[in-house]
């Protein structure tokens, strides 16, 4: 019997728990054909769901740069010459106090937007090639709590969880933008959104007002379950771009919307958002 040839590399991240372990799963069952590369950073956690759904896996712990650069090789590494038709970037959270990461970067800031902003740049020959798409997982908090400057990235001025998670949350939509502003006319399409707010291991480790709503009773009341999240998450994954969603656009859960922070439609943000994250992470920017 021949094995049926994958017709999609899906490369999704934040893949152990959560939205994006019920993406994965519902993934699997609905296009058992294409070939699903899962990260996570917990090796249990990841393995497990890699082998429930048959998916090849690995691990990286996005506090530290050194674990992306070895992701993007090992990803690289399973794709060979082929393409990657989804990046899905999904891991992240809201963390606690102001916590360096090893490279010195705010913990927030570098696990939601700077390991995914040099994730995606390390894989972007790969998505290119097959005309790809980038899927951010953004947050309504970046419009309820974001205010980015560029040249404070980490909050050094004025901290709060609250603020650091809406300015990475910020980020991704800008960063979006971005891949559309610079790659959309050579085929690559990009989106960001909010998945709703949903009953996951979100906030766990935050000392964030938000953890009242995620880890207590009130969670029954006021959110969705996981699947739900993951279906959200899995249709943008599984849409064709500019069809079931546009390139370039924040999405609030499938909605397309205006309802977005100020900053998100500033264009000259957004380009000094890359260049400072390109600097910051160590890589040349177009
Ligand atoms: N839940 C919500 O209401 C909500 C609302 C808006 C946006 N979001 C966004 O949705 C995405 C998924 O969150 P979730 O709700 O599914 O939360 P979750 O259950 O806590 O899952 C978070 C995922 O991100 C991974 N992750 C966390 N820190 C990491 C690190 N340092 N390095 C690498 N991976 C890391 C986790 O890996 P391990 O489990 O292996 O540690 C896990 O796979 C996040 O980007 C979050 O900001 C969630």
């Amino acid at each position: 019997m021949t094995r049926p040839v994958p017709h999609k590399t899906i490369v999704l991240t934040g893949a152990s728990d959560g939205i994006g372990a019920a993406a994965a799963r519902q993934l699997r069952s609905s296009s058992s054909s294409d070939r699903m590369i899962l990260v996570g950073r917990s090796v249990e956690k990841t393995r497990a769901v890699a082998e429930e759904t048959g998916a090849a896996w690995f691990t990286a712990d996005f506090t530290r740069l050194d674990d992306v650069r070895t992701l993007a090789e090992q990803i690289v590494d399973v794709v060979g010459d082929g393409g990657i038709d989804v990046l899905a970037n999904n891991a992240g959270g809201i963390f606690g106090d102001q916590t360096p990461t090893v490279d010195g970067f705010e913990k927030t800031m570098q696990v939601n937007h700077l390991a995914p902003f040099l994730l995606t740049n390390l894989l972007l020959p790969h998505l290119l090639k097959v005309e790809g798409a980038v899927i951010n997982t953004s947050s309504i908090a970046h419009r309820l709590f974001g205010h980015l400057n560029v040249n404070d990235l980490d909050n050094r001025r004025r901290f709060s969880p609250n603020k650091a998670y809406g300015d990475a949350k910020l980020a991704n939509v800008l960063f979006a933008k971005s891949l559309h502003t610079k790659f959309h006319a050579d085929g690559l399409s990009a989106v960001a959104f909010h998945p709703g707010t949903v009953q996951t291991n979100f906030a766990s480790d935050s000392s964030s007002i938000m953890r009242l709503l995620y880890r207590t009773p009130l969670k029954h009341l006021m959110l969705i379950g996981a699947d739900k999240g993951g279906e959200t998450l899995r249709w943008f994954i599984e849409g064709t771009p500019d069809e079931t969603w546009f390139s370039g656009a924040y999405y609030d859960e499938r909605r397309l919307t205006t309802k977005v922070n100020p900053q998100a439609n500033d264009a000259d943000l957004a380009e000094a958002l890359w260049q400072r994250s390109a600097e910051l992470v160590g890589i040349p920017a177009p």
